[in-house]
């Protein structure tokens, strides 16, 4: 049987998703990628230039081919060339765990929750996947939101699990989400 994947190229009812390239880099690095409030969740410090970007690009482009995970980027149906977000999805064995990001401009629309809910429904319906999990920073609630919107259920708090850099270098409590079949 296949190994779980990822569509290169898919469509929720209101946004389009492709794999990401490298030469997304300027567009990633101008939306979202320098910005301190975007990133203040995150495991990774905002970008300073975008070569960042592009060397970050290029590790995440290359686990696409190796089945370690399916980075996609984000666009509204009606403008395909205006960069939103992120998505990501990383498999192991009989699970996929999620990691996503928009641009602050583009928060509160919906859009993480829409994609979600088509990413967790596509991943459930691989014969070889039972749960799809997430977790976050007990202080993002947009994010555990999210979850709760994609059908995940709170699991839990996993203590001290995740660095989230921008805030400080020891590990934070996470809540863990997921949906299961
Ligand atoms: C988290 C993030 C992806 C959400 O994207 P989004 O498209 O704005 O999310 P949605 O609009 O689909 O849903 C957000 C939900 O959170 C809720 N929400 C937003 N801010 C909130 C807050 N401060 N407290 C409680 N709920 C909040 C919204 O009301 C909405 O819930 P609802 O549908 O029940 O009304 C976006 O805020 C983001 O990119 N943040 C920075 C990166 C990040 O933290 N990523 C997650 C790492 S785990």
């Amino acid at each position: 049987m296949n190994k779980y994947c990822l569509p290169e190229e898919f469509e929720t009812e209101n946004y389009c998703l492709r794999r990401v390239q490298t030469k997304d880099a300027a567009a990633i690095f101008d939306a979202y990628a320098a910005d301190a409030a975007v990133t203040k969740y995150l495991a990774w410090k905002p970008h300073e230039s975008v070569s960042d970007t592009s060397a970050f690009l290029e590790a995440i482009y290359a686990n696409w081919d190796q089945g370690k995970s399916y980075p996609v980027v984000v666009f509204h149906r009606k403008e395909p060339e205006d960069l939103l977000g992120m998505f990501d999805a990383r498999p192991s064995e009989s699970c996929v765990n999620y990691g996503y990001v928009l641009r602050a401009s583009a928060w509160g629309n919906g859009c993480a929750s829409e994609v979600m809910r088509w990413m967790v429904e596509h991943a459930l319906s691989h014969p070889m996947i039972f749960r799809a999990e997430a977790y976050c920073d007990i202080a993002n609630p947009a994010s555990a939101r999210v979850m709760e919107n994609a059908g995940m259920t709170r699991e839990g708090i996993l203590r001290r699990y995740l660095v989230h850099p921008n805030i400080s270098d020891d590990p934070r409590d996470c809540f863990v989400y997921s949906r299961v079949r």
